[in-house]
């Protein structure tokens, strides 16, 4: 898969994330020198981050097999533990939206993670007992957009937990260089930085978007990516400079023209977009608040003076909220 290409093997070839990534390094060599299997790690963040490229990279650097599952997939404890007795010595078993397990099947995990044990109730009632199964040693890495609605238990049993950041305008410009490298695509700086500045901070989303702007680029122009052809694709994919979409306009209209820069509920801003509020907190919001467009405040989300100030809207006559 052309998408699996665009993942780097290697922590060397990662780009961004400095910090996360200093830290992998020095655990992961630790790990190895000692013959033991990584500590438990918990990756989060907003989506599109590379949390899933990372687990991938622990796994290569270290040498294991990556089993990969999420939250909602596993409904029974049974479920959890038929994948955990599969795991093999030093396995990376990564649970993306670690965050929406069941609570049985979080219980399967704490003596899990601890000890290496699992505890199988065999039979229902009086007579119901429980066996101790011993499971391989494997490393957990978990992956959320939501550390908040961790329990503590399992937040806890996490060694290592890194934040992944928004990428740069330079990490990103990177990636889109490197990514089109791959690809055997042709793009000159402008182009790259162009189709960067348009991201949102996200290598998912310069990836995607790279990959429709070689689309117009072969079509209606010579086939290289210039900062022209990234403009004009960009545009009619309607990504604006700072890298809104529709929707994101959308919301942030509706805050300044309907409620008067705000504060609005999350659950209004919501319905304005046709959205579940789980995803405009995930999604929309890490981005705009980032950008210094919108605030959390106690009483709802209210847009800055830059926000009026990208729709070119006055506001020096509205109370608005920058503080
Ligand atoms: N492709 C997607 N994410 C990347 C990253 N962080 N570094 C390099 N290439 C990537």
């Amino acid at each position: 898969k052309i998408e699996q290409n665009l993942r780097p093997k290697l922590l060397s070839d990662y780009i961004g994330q400095a910090k996360a990534k200093e830290n992998m390094k020095v655990f992961i060599e630790a790990a190895k020198l000692r013959e033991e299997p990584l500590d438990h790690v918990l990756l989060y963040g907003p989506p599109g981050l590379g949390k899933t490229t990372l687990s991938n990279i622990i796994a290569n650097e270290m040498g294991v097999n990556l089993k990969i599952t999420s939250g909602p997939a596993i409904e029974k404890p049974g479920d959890m533990a038929a994948i955990l007795n599969n795991l093999q010595e030093g396995d990376i078993l990564f649970i993306d939206e670690i965050h929406r397990l069941n609570r049985q099947v979080e219980e399967v995990m704490y003596p899990a993670m601890e000890d290496f044990v699992i505890d199988i109730v065999i039979g229902k009632g009086p007579s119901a007992r429980s066996i101790r199964l011993d499971l391989p040693r494997f490393t957990l890495v978990g992956a959320t957009t939501r550390i908040g609605l961790l329990t503590s238990p399992l937040r806890d049993r996490f060694g290592v937990i890194n934040k992944l950041e928004f990428y740069t305008l330079d990490e990103l410009t990177d990636i889109v260089k490197r990514s089109a490298c791959v690809l055997g695509i042709d793009i000159d700086e402008k182009g790259a930085v162009e189709i960067a500045r348009r991201s949102r901070g996200t290598p998912r989303l310069a990836n995607r978007l790279l990959k429709r702007v070689r689309d117009f680029a072969q079509v209606k122009y010579k086939g290289d990516i210039t900062k022209e052809v990234a403009d004009y694709a960009l545009d009619l994919l309607d990504v604006d400079k700072s890298g809104l979409d529709k929707n994101d306009r959308k919301m942030l209209l509706a805050m300044i023209e309907k409620y008067n820069g705000g504060p609005v509920g999350l659950d209004t801003l919501a319905a304005t977009i046709g959205e579940e509020s789980g995803t405009v907190e995930d999604v929309y919001e890490p981005y705009l608040i980032q950008l210094g467009y919108i605030n959390r405040t106690p009483r709802g989300r209210t847009v800055t003076s830059l926000c009026y100030k990208h729709f070119g809207i006055d506001c020096s006559n509205d109370y608005t909220n920058d503080n």
